[in-house]
């Protein structure tokens, strides 16, 4: 019957919206939890705070290019102690670091994987203001566009 077909078709249709939204329902959560846990402090779009905050937008990628600029954004205060389980974590810091920083993550970046995350939050940071300082020398000498960015002083973090 040509309304049965109907039926079966709308059916499978709304099962192939529900998978599709579920493929994309990990940005959406990790949105949600960057407004219910980050915002407060680095602002809707990852602007910071002057002298408080670090901006995130247009920035944060860059400690992708170290090993220990990588564990430092898990291991600062604010991501490890976040309450959100390790899953949640790993996806909200790769989808924070493509959502505001896309430019500036190394070639080749890895997304961040749970078990990575699960490891790096058991040790956070107890002095993250002078390990960011060092990261970002260390960094800055081998990454032009970094020491520009950090140059600047409208953008300087
Ligand atoms: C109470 C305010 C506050 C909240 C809430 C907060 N942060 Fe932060 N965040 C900071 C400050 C201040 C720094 C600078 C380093 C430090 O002193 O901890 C920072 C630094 C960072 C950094 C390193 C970037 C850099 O340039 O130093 C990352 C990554 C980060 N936060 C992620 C997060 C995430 C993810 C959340 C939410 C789950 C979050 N923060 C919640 C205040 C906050």
């Amino acid at each position: 019957m040509p309304g049965q077909t109907r039926t079966v078709k709308s059916i499978l249709a709304a099962a192939l919206l529900a998978v599709s939204l579920s493929a994309a329902g990990d940005d959406h959560r990790a949105k949600i939890n960057y407004m219910l846990y980050c915002q407060g402090c680095h602002l809707p779009a990852a602007e910071g705070l002057e002298d408080k905050v670090p901006r995130m937008s247009g920035f944060v990628g860059y400690f992708t290019h170290s090993d220990e600029g990588r564990r430092f954004l898990i291991q600062v205060p604010g991501s490890a102690t976040a309450p959100v389980n390790d899953e949640q974590l790993a996806e909200l810091m790769n989808w924070i670091l493509r959502t505001y920083s896309a430019d500036e993550l190394a070639d080749g970046f890895e997304p961040y994987t749970v078990a990575e995350v699960a490891e790096l939050r058991q040790t956070p940071d107890t002095d993250p203001a002078a390990r960011r300082k060092q990261i970002l020398e260390d960094l800055s000498k081998k990454n032009r566009q970094l020491r520009r960015s950090l140059a600047q002083p409208a953008t300087s973090p």
